[in-house]
């Protein structure tokens, strides 16, 4: 038996995440590998950290990488916060606040939740009655859904959550580096993402950052590993030895105590999808993702396809589209990928099979990706029986109006 090189077709990814990666950070990747403890690493591990405070916008000292997909922030963030019997707060707009809970449930948190039908986005009063009703010791909501493609409005929510004693977390896996996500302004307490969508890296290393104010918390829950220095303990012990960010706040501090063998490579793609953010700026990296959102949104429109959602509150970079009646999703996405090389993506829950997910961020918010992505659509969807009309010319105007060369 024989096993062949790898040779992955040349895909072009328009789906919710992952998308392509930069070539910058598949670059960064294949440099030499080093141990955790080596100066050389421990300086790339502090130019991390302080990218990271930039990509996040926050002064804050705890800001560095879990190892793992974005999930792993997640779960890293409410294992470490909450203990077994906490009220647990959580905004509910689709699949992720689903997981949110579910990641609560197994922390033993008490869990309610302040939902919007899918597709529609809460209130900031509906979130501050909750907030008044619950008097959780953790409020927790996701940015941007990617399976409704909705975008919370979080402004606001900071002083809320403080009004009742609430810590604040906020899932930005899918915004981070593609929509605003000013950690600060927010007054959010744990915010993390991933690499895999609008900061265009691969999937498996997640930023988080973390207020004082939550570190506090944290550490009264520290206990250092056994064999590794005095046995200490204060609080009741994080339930997780792998997502525990009191001893992963060691491990990035001055003392490094000994974690995880920190996984080199996909730091080297963290650092570079940061600098990659910081070098282009945020005002032309914002205005690049609403700009190829818009126009996707104007092309799939013109096309003949309904948007999905509250036009208000899209997110700018996954657009969602219903499937015209009488044509098999399913088969389009597969005209797409063997014919066109392009994946797009499907739904989950209530919306499978009925809405397209496609996405255009981090490396793939660009002129090409939109207008080839679109002109093969309204090819396959013909092809498919269905008498699409052209998207390509509204999507270049939107382009044009959105400043997207
Ligand atoms: C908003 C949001 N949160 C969390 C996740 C989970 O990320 P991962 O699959 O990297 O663990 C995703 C992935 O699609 C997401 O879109």
């Amino acid at each position: 038996m024989t096993f062949a090189d790898l040779d992955p077709p040349a895909r072009l990814l328009m789906g919710p995440g992952p998308v392509n990666a930069h070539p910058r950070v598949l670059r960064a990747m294949a440099t030499p590998l080093l141990g955790q403890f080596d100066p050389e690493f421990t300086a790339y591990m502090n130019e991390t950290m302080a990218l990271y405070r930039l990509v996040f916008q926050t002064e804050n000292r705890w800001t560095f990488l879990v190892d793992g997909t974005a999930r792993a922030g997640i779960e890293a963030a409410l294992v470490s916060l909450l203990e077994p019997g906490d009220k647990l707060l959580v905004a509910n707009i689709g699949r992720f606040g689903g997981l949110l809970e579910e990641i609560g449930e197994r922390c033993g948190a008490e869990v309610a939740t302040v939902a919007a039908p899918w597709g529609e986005v809460l209130t900031a009063a509906q979130i501050e009655a909750a907030l008044a009703a619950h008097k959780p010791k953790l409020f927790a909501c996701v940015h941007g859904d990617t399976s409704t493609t909705m975008a919370q409005p979080l402004e606001g929510v900071g002083e809320a959550c403080r009004r009742h004693g609430a810590l604040f977390y906020v899932d930005a896996t899918a915004t981070l580096g593609g929509m605003d996500v000013p950690v600060d302004r927010w007054g959010a307490d744990i915010v993390t993402a991933g690499l895999q969508k609008c900061l265009g890296g691969p999937s498996g290393s997640a930023p988080i950052t973390i207020s004082d104010r939550a570190a506090e918390v944290i550490a009264g829950r520290r206990h250092v590993e056994r064999g590794l220095a005095q046995a200490t303990g204060n609080g009741r012990r994080i339930a997780s030895n792998y997502f525990d960010l009191a001893m992963l706040m060691d491990y990035w501090s001055e003392t490094r105590l000994n974690h995880h063998t920190e996984a080199a490579s996909m730091l080297y793609a963290a650092r570079e999808c940061a600098r990659v953010v910081v070098e282009e700026g945020f005002p032309a990296r914002f205005a690049r993702h609403a700009g190829c959102g818009a126009a996707m949104a104007a092309g799939l429109s013109a096309m003949g396809l309904m948007l999905y959602g509250d036009g208000a509150h899209r997110m700018s970079n996954v657009t969602g589209a219903f499937i015209p009646e009488g044509v098999d999703g399913e088969a389009v996405r597969g005209r797409m990928r063997r014919d066109y090389s392009i994946e797009i993506g499907t739904s989950f829950g209530p919306l499978h099979g009925k809405i397209w997910r496609i996405g255009a961020m981090g490396y793939n918010a660009m002129r090409p990706a939109v207008l080839t992505t679109l002109a093969a659509l309204e090819a396959c969807l013909r092809a498919e029986g269905f008498a699409a009309r052209s998207g390509v010319e509204a999507a270049r105007a939107a382009l044009q109006a959105g400043g997207v060369g």
